[in-house]
């Protein structure tokens, strides 16, 4: 039986190292403030943002809510953010995505300061995690890094197979694997005999967007193996991009979904927020 990596408690372990940060911040005059942009109502982006408030709730950290209706421009949604980037009382800013189709998100997180990008996404971020640089971590990759080292996992030297490009999860995920000292080997659409070299991993983490697309032919025995996929199938069940039946009893350790690296996303966040009173006062 493999090792079910637990993301709700890591997640709860990393919130409450939080909270004392937090606190222990308070109690020395600083409080920690986030504001969090939605534009329009779509329901998906409701719900995140709503979890997004109750983890700063939980934390300590006040949170800011602005709803920008779908119809706002984008010079008056770089307008507002203009305004946050001078307010030295917020430390951090949220813009959930995605956007309406008539507003550019990568103009939008580009006029964020890298200063409060909290989100990790700004060219700035991405620079700085390439080159080590002081800067924020994409979130949803640096759980996956708590995920793995909490589980007593040291990746120095191990084979680290990511499978997924994307600019907010699978090329992060490489540089912080490399970061961690490991051989990373990153997979796509186009990437020949996939099974094979997926099979090479010590540490497999999927990110490929499709529901249980990893059965065990893809998993070498023993290894960690991380789902980043979420995915509701027609009878409203949730799963991931790995089949987590098959692959189970071949890996030493395993995420669930959900329950395995969802969470860990706003407890980075949270614990992005402190860093970034940190870096900006350092600056
Ligand atoms: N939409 C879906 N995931 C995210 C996220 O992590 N951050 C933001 N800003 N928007 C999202």
């Amino acid at each position: 039986m493999a090792i079910r990596i637990d993301g709700r408690k890591i997640s709860g372990i990393i919130k409450d190292e939080v909270r004392d940060s937090v606190e222990k911040l308070r109690k020395e005059g600083v409080e920690i403030t986030l504001a969090v942009v939605q534009v329009g109502e779509d329901p998906a982006s409701t719900v995140y943002v709503g979890n997004k408030k109750k983890a700063c709730a939980y934390t300590g950290i006040n949170s800011r809510a602005y709803n920008l209706p779908e119809s706002v421009t984008e010079a008056e949604l770089l307008a507002l953010i203009d305004e946050l980037n001078g307010d030295e009382s917020v430390n951090g800013i949220l813009v959930q995505l995605p956007l309406p189709p008539h507003i550019s998100e990568s103009r939008v997180i580009k006029a964020i300061s890298p200063l409060k990008d909290v989100d990790g996404f700004h060219v700035q971020s991405a620079g700085a995690l390439m080159t080590g640089e002081p800067g924020f971590l994409p979130c949803t990759p640096a759980g996956v890094i708590e995920l793995i080292k909490r589980t007593g996992v040291d990746i120095t030297g191990k084979e680290c197979v990511v499978i997924g490009r994307s600019n907010i999860v699978g090329k992060p995920m490489a540089m912080l694997l490399l970061r961690e000292n490991g051989t990373v080997t990153v997979c796509h659409s186009k990437t020949k005999n996939l099974r094979e070299v997926a099979k090479r991993a010590d540490i497999l983490v999927v990110a490929i967007g499709r529901p249980k697309f990893i059965d065990a032919s893809y998993v070498k025995e023993g290894a960690v193996v991380i789902d980043v996929g979420i995915h509701r199938n027609e009878g409203g069940k949730l799963c991931g991009d790995v089949d987590f039946d098959s692959v189970e009893p071949k890996a030493y350790a395993i995420t669930p979904v959900p329950g395995g690296v969802g969470p860990m996303t706003i407890a980075m966040l949270m614990k992005n927020c402190v860093a970034a009173y940190r870096l900006q006062k350092s600056i």
